[in-house]
């Protein structure tokens, strides 16, 4: 039997991390470099209509109807047959695979929904819009994130970087010259709603000084999308480590951060910035070729747990 596959790749915020909650811009891009996977073989030997779903790495190995009603991965096998008009599945097998770390604001459950959507409907022999994609991925997020954004669904199915507020229209982002950003992980995990939460509580308390602060980080990234657009990225550097001393203000960096992202700039980065909810995750790096290899060394040197490269084009 032949098998289907499908990639998607992850994401991250390049810029207004927390200002988007309040209703000022962000910008997020697609990350090539880590990608999940769906591989969909038929099973013909397989009793009518069986679908069962493989993950190594979270040691799943599950027919779909044993799955709760609300699983992630039932619900969007179940939402793509329905989206394509198949009563059933033929019987066949869905394998995962993915490099995008979990649960660290790189979009990794959109990616698995995305590669899971394509290769379904490369499997039955139909194509769907990436709009489509997008929203059926959306649905899936919702059982994650209750209210998301919607971010991380369209720059995945889209690969294309975008600019959004919330509550209106996604805008992609056409990138007039490519450019590279490392990505190191502090290992720390810190779940994004827990720094929402207490931005939110800053903010209940004093108003006046968050709305301000988050001004500035909306007129950060209207400047970042016009550079962005008119080709100029190495003046990105500037605008990201301003971004991050209004995220210092805001009260969302640490220690552990503070170090990898002076340890990027020691080497030679153009700019760094810690990236999604803050605490510890991610930050990102602005880098060229004269300055990515020694920025890399700079972080592990640091401590960082991972560092990868992404262009973003
Ligand atoms: O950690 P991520 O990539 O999911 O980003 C979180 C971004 C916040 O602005 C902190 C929260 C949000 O919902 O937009």
């Amino acid at each position: 039997m032949p098998a289907f596959t499908a990639t998607a790749p992850a994401k991250i915020i390049l810029f207004g991390e927390h200002a988007v909650v309040y209703g000022r811009p962000a910008i997020a891009v697609p990350v090539t470099s880590l990608q999940a996977r769906a591989i969909v073989r038929g099973a013909p030997h397989a009793p009518h209509g069986q679908v069962r779903l493989i993950s190594p790495a979270v040691q799943l190995d599950a027919l779909l109807d044993e799955l709760e009603p609300n699983h992630p991965l039932r619900r969007v096998v179940e939402l793509t047959a329905q989206e394509l008009g198949a009563s059933y599945l033929p019987a066949c097998q869905i394998t995962l695979q993915s490099t995008i770390p979990v649960a660290s604001g790189l979009g990794s459950g959109a990616a698995i929904s995305v590669a899971i959507i394509r290769a379904l409907a490369a499997y039955l022999g139909k194509a769907l819009a990436d709009e489509t994609v997008s929203a059926l991925a959306y649905e899936v997020e919702k059982i994650h994130h209750g209210t998301p954004s919607g971010v991380d669904n369209t720059v995945i199915a889209l690969r294309k970087a975008v600019y959004f507020v919330r509550g209106q229209p996604i805008e992609s982002l056409s990138i007039g010259h490519p450019f590279t950003l490392l990505i190191a992980d502090s290992g720390i995990p810190s779940p994004t709603a827990t720094t929402v939460a207490e931005v939110r509580a800053g903010w209940q308390q004093n108003p006046a000084y968050f709305e301000a602060l988050f001004d500035q980080i909306g007129a950060i990234v209207q400047q970042a999308r016009s550079l962005i657009e008119k080709g100029q990225p190495e003046l990105l550097g500037d605008l990201m480590n301003h971004n991050q001393r209004l995220l210092q203000e805001v009260g969302v960096s640490s220690p552990e951060l503070e170090s990898l992202i002076a340890a990027a700039r020691r080497g030679g980065a153009l700019g760094a910035k810690l990236s999604g909810g803050g605490r510890g995750g991610n930050i990102i790096a602005l880098v060229d070729e004269s300055n990515a290899a020694a920025v890399g060394e700079s972080l592990r040197a640091a401590g960082a747990r991972s560092v990868f490269a992404t262009v973003v084009q």
